[in-house]
């Protein structure tokens, strides 16, 4: 196997972080593999926001609870709750890919995708613990969004994409078992 294929094999999702925050050298190359990611038309419709303000990542953690469990449906509000109740997993650093509509409309949702794998396989290659985080969108969606997004300096006409979470692991977790059932070979 050789280093890249390794590096995939073995990213996990780290749910428990140290509090110690990535190097600015570590932090620029992972943002630099996220803007090095393929676009539709390379029309780069992303822009890459390194957040190490612990106090805002907890103020985005908190107003993302707190529309979780205004929900109707309480199943993700218990799953985070089960799991200590922070949607961050008290991750000392974000990456925040904000995303400007495409056409066709959803393309960009693609383009975030790619850019943020990008950015994980970067971070697990340099040994920075990392999440996917599909709830960072919860803190844009109520009231308080407009806020963040002007104290995360968002361009104009951007929404949040996706979030990643970066720290160093406090606790490794092994990496879901790929399911061989998923690969088909036709010829
Ligand atoms: C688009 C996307 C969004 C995700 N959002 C969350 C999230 O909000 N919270 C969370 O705990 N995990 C989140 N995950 C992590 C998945 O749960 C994880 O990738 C999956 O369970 C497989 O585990 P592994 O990444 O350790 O292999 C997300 C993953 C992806 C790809």
């Amino acid at each position: 196997m050789n280093d890249t294929l390794k590096i995939i094999a073995e990213r996990f999702s780290c749910r428990k972080f140290t509090d110690q925050i990535p190097g600015e050298k570590e932090l620029m190359a992972i943002a630099q593999a996220g803007i090095q990611a393929p676009s539709g038309m390379n029309r780069q419709h992303w822009h890459v926001i390194i957040v190490k303000d612990k106090s805002i990542i907890d103020e985005m953690d908190a107003e993302g609870m707190k529309i979780l469990a205004s929900m109707e449906n309480k199943a993700m509000y218990e799953r985070i709750m089960e799991r200590g109740g922070k949607l961050f997993y008290n991750a000392p650093c974000m990456i925040v890919v904000a995303i400007k509509e495409a056409f066709p409309k959803g393309a960009e949702l693609i383009d975030c995708g790619i850019a943020a794998q990008n950015i994980v396989l970067a971070a697990s290659s340099l040994g920075v613990a990392n999440m996917h985080c599909g709830f960072a969108g919860l803190a844009f969606a109520g009231s308080k969004g407009p806020e963040f997004k002007c104290r995360l300096k968002f361009p104009a006409g951007y929404e949040c994409g996706m979030g990643i979470l970066l720290g160093y692991a406090a606790e490794t977790f092994p990496p879901h078992l790929p399911n061989q059932e998923k690969i088909t070979i036709i010829g």
